[in-house]
């Protein structure tokens, strides 16, 4: 474990250790995993125009969020059912977040609870929220999350239904039985179905999740909760207008990490559209693909106020736990304090759209 250089490296470290079923499910991306492989061959059209003979022998790394302080721009996405990966699950994460000075979202689909994970310490974190059909459920959740001390709502608003990732399909997926989604305990709610013929949360999606979710319930949501509402997997300047317009905190510019709609443009791509929209009045934020630094220098160049990580912090928990998901994030600061260093930046407000070039710039 010594030896690794990048982030992407543990992946093959898990695919070893982890039974098939959820490799897999970490792994895939929706259908032909088109958008799965564009989130990070985007990231290869952006080059950089450095700058010079700039005294860079102090670094800023650090942000504000939603009115956070913390030690950099790279955040931790939720991710669903981390036990599967290593034991300890949404608790190592948790605390590795917590010893880098950032934010954790914890999925509404986390093998840990809201209380289980706010009872590993202190540490900035979110709540990323599934809106089921039983409104009741949805409220007592949020106000849970709220009492736990999370400090915003990450809203996911790309799955009214699961997208087809095929390999899940043919494992037949489901959540291993000693384990179960701890929000939802004692509410019936709490395990997937292992007799489907279909990929077991596909099933679970279909009946659980709120198909009519739509902008009026952005508006609801503040109604039974103060926290802030970052919506979740927006791609269009359209939908940017909508979520302002809803009241939303920040948007997340996300493809649910190529999960949901395949053939969607990568993050990367979608990211000044939202950006423009956005008119500065909400901060707005990327996931997918990112997997080093200069990945998430490129995002902040084009707009983002900030990254979020998804697959590197499952596959770093199931090579090595907290020490992995530590390691990740110790990786990508270091690797994102380096690519400031030579084009010449010194905080993060020096990161300019002129430090990038991109495939779609008209030649200047
Ligand atoms: C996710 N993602 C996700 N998103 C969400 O809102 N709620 C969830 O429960 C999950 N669960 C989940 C499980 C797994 C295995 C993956 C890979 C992804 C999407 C996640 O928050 C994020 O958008 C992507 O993971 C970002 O892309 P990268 O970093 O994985 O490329």
């Amino acid at each position: 474990m010594d030896l690794i250089t990048n982030v992407c490296e543990y992946e093959a470290i898990a695919k070893q250790i982890l039974p098939k079923m959820v490799y897999d499910y970490y792994a895939s991306g929706a259908e032909d995993q088109w958008t799965l492989k564009e989130n990070r061959n985007a990231f290869s059209r952006i080059l950089f125009r450095p700058r010079i003979l700039v005294d860079v022998s102090r670094i800023d790394l650090t942000t504000t969020v939603l009115g956070f302080k913390i030690s950099m721009p790279i955040m931790i996405a939720p991710t669903a059912m981390q036990k599967m990966a290593h034991p300890e699950g949404e608790y190592a994460t948790a605390r590795a977040a917590s010893a880098a000075g950032t934010i954790m979202t914890l999925s509404s689909w986390g093998t840990s609870s809201v209380e289980e994970v706010a009872s590993t310490g202190p540490g900035i974190r979110f709540f990323q929220l599934y809106v089921i059909k039983n409104r009741n459920v949805v409220t007592q959740l949020v106000r849970r999350a709220e009492k736990a001390g999370f400090k915003a709502i990450a809203l996911t608003v790309d799955t009214p239904l699961l997208g087809r990732r095929e390999a899940d399909i043919k494992n037949r997926f489901t959540l291993p039985s000693h384990l179960v989604l701890k929000n939802f305990e004692g509410l019936d709610l709490g395990k997937l179905d292992d007799k489907t013929n279909d990929s077991g949360l596909a099933t679970y999606v279909a009946s659980e999740i709120d198909r009519s979710l739509n902008w009026k319930d952005v508006k609801w949501l503040q109604t039974i909760t103060s926290l802030p509402i970052l919506v979740k997997g927006v791609l269009t300047a359209e939908d940017t207008k909508m979520a302002i317009e809803a009241g939303a905190a920040g948007i997340i510019v996300s493809n649910h990490g190529a999960r949901q709609l395949d053939y969607v443009p990568a993050t990367i791509m979608a990211l000044e559209e939202v950006v423009k929209a956005a008119q500065g009045k909400i901060p707005v934020f990327l996931d997918g693909g990112i997997r080093r630094g200069t990945d998430v220098f490129k995002a902040l160049a084009l707009g983002a106020s900030g990254v979020f990580i998804g697959r590197p912090v499952l596959f770093s928990l199931a090579a090595n736990g907290e020490a992995g998901v530590r390691k990740v994030l110790q990786i990508l600061h270091d690797e994102f304090e380096l690519a400031m260093a030579l084009c010449g930046c010194r905080s993060l407000k020096e990161i300019t759209r002129d430090h990038v070039v991109t495939e779609w710039d008209r030649p200047r």
